[in-house]
Parts: C-alpha cells; structure tokens; sequence
C-alpha cells in the first residue's frame, strides 16, 4: 500500500486526561475536520498519533511556516528525464489514498496558501489541483486535522474567520498532577518521586506565566529534566539545562525559577 510508511504500527504511549478518545473517535467517524488547541508540548501530536494507531489509518503530518506555498501542501510538476511529471504533495497523498492529514501549526503558513484547504474542509470534501485540472474527491478515510495555539500568537497571524469555522476544535491542557507525573515517570524512565518533583516545579514555572513568561514549562520540557536525571545529572542542575535556561533570558526570572526549584527540593 502507498501509504504504509505513514502507518503506525505500535501503540503510542497516551494517557487520556478525559473523553478525548471516544470524542475524538466519534469527530473521526462523521469525518469531521478537527483542530486541536493547546499551549505547546501538552500532547496534541502524541494524541494524533495515538488516535492514528486506534483507528488504524495511516497519519500523514505536515509542519506548516511561513514560507511554505499552495504547492508544497499540493504537489507539483517536477523535471524527470522523460519531461515534466506531476508529484502529489502530502495533503494530495492524504486526500487521495486515504490518511488523516495532521497540519501542524497551520497558523505559520500564509492565508493564501491555508485557503486550499477550504474545498476539503466543508461538505464537498474535494481538492481541485489547479495545476493539472483535476478534481480529487477525498478518499473516504481521509480527515483533516489541524493544530492551532492561539495563545502566544499576534493578532495578525490568526486564522481566517472562514478557516476556523470549518472545524471542531477540542482544547489540550497540561494534564493534571497525577497524569502528569505517570507520564513524565514513563517518558522519561524515572522514579515516580522524582516526576513528582518535576511536575510540582513544572506547576510553580507555570504560575510565572504572564509575568514575564510566555508560556509555562512544558510536559516535553520536564521530560528532558527527568531523560537527564535518568542518566545521572543532579535534580538541580537537570531543572537549570532543562527547564529554566531555555525559556526565559532574563535574569530575575531565571533568579526567581532556581528559588522555586530549590524550594521544591527542600
Ligand atoms: N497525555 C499524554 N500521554 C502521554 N504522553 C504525553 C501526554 N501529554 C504529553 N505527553 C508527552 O509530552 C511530549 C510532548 O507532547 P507533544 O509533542 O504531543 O506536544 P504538542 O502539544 O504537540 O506540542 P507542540 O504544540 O509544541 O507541537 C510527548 O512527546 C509525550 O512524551
Ligand atoms: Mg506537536
């Protein structure tokens, strides 16, 4: 099958937080284009990925930026030694063999190139490849799913009122203390006192949010504190590498996390 690289064959590690899966299960079987909201590293990829595997279609992603266009997303013609031949683009590949399409931070990518998603996103469920005249209609696996973080995003990369109503949306939230400490604990192959510490510094990080820091520490980042501490660096020092120098530069900031991590290790 031409989609058996995208399949994935063993069960993701995901701990649901609530009805995700069954609501996401149901999203999938009316195929309805989903997008999945939430501030970075809380589990919005794992979760796709898990769901791929649960529903056994093959999951084809796509990192979205600025400078990607219409084609990239498309497909285009490109030069062999017999002339010009046409190359399906990942959405294309989704569309016509059946994944669902995972479009990651679609926000990146310009308004002009998102809008071609419009015609898959409704009830006609077709892509017409304006380069070729062909009209594809979406295989009946395919499904569209987005992912979209508002929160730190400026007000003129947002997302088309014509976009957004397009989808369902479900939110993603850093999971609660127990979740979270199973999770960091399995990820990162350490004990579930030491997660639990991670977590309580993870969750003291996060109350700093607005007060000079954009987001809280992350799920992903007290994972790499705990793959540190499983290969022997001290919890402080794993905290600083990990946590507290890659998202703030300013000092009294920095000042202010060493204290809250120094206070948890008490
Ligand atoms: N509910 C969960 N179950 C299992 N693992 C989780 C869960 N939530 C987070 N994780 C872990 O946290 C890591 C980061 O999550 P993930 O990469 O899915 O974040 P994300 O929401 O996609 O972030 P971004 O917006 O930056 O892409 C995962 O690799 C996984 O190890
Ligand atoms: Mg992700």
């Amino acid at each position: 099958m031409i989609l058996d690289s995208h399949r994935i064959t063993t069960e993701p590690y995901y701990c649901a937080a609530g009805n995700e899966i069954a609501l996401f299960a149901a999203a999938y079987a009316a195929r309805m284009p989903m997008m999945l909201k939430g501030p970075t590293g809380c589990g919005k990829t794992r979760f796709i990925e898990y769901m791929a595997w649960r529903l056994g279609k093959p999951l084809i992603t796509v990192a979205c930026h600025e400078d990607m266009t219409a084609s990239d997303l498309v497909g285009r013609f490109l030069l062999d030694a017999n002339g010009t031949v046409w190359h399906d683009g990942p959405l294309t590949r989704a569309v016509r063999h059946g994944a669902i399409c995972y479009l990651d931070e679609i926000v990146e990518a310009r308004q002009d190139t998102t809008v071609v998603i419009h015609p898959l996103a409704d009830d006609r469920r077709v892509l017409p490849l304006e380069k070729t005249g062909e009209l594809i209609t979406a295989h009946p696996d395919f499904q569209l799913v987005i992912s979209y973080n508002p929160g730190y995003q400026s007000v003129l990369k947002d997302l088309k009122e014509s976009t957004k109503q397009r989808f369902a949306a479900m939110q993603f939230l850093y999971p609660d203390r127990a979740l979270e400490t199973a999770i960091v604990a399995h990820e990162a192959g350490i004990a579930e006192e030491d997660a639990r510490r991670l977590v309580l510094i993870g969750e003291a990080a996060r109350h700093l949010k607005g007060h000079g820091l954009d987001e809280g520490a992350s799920t992903r980042m007290l994972i790499h504190a705990g793959q540190l501490i499983a290969r022997g660096v001290a919890l402080a020092a794993a905290c600083q590498v990990a946590l507290i120098l890659p998202i703030t530069d300013d000092p009294d900031l920095r000042d202010a996390l060493t204290a809250t991590v120094d206070a948890c290790l008490r």
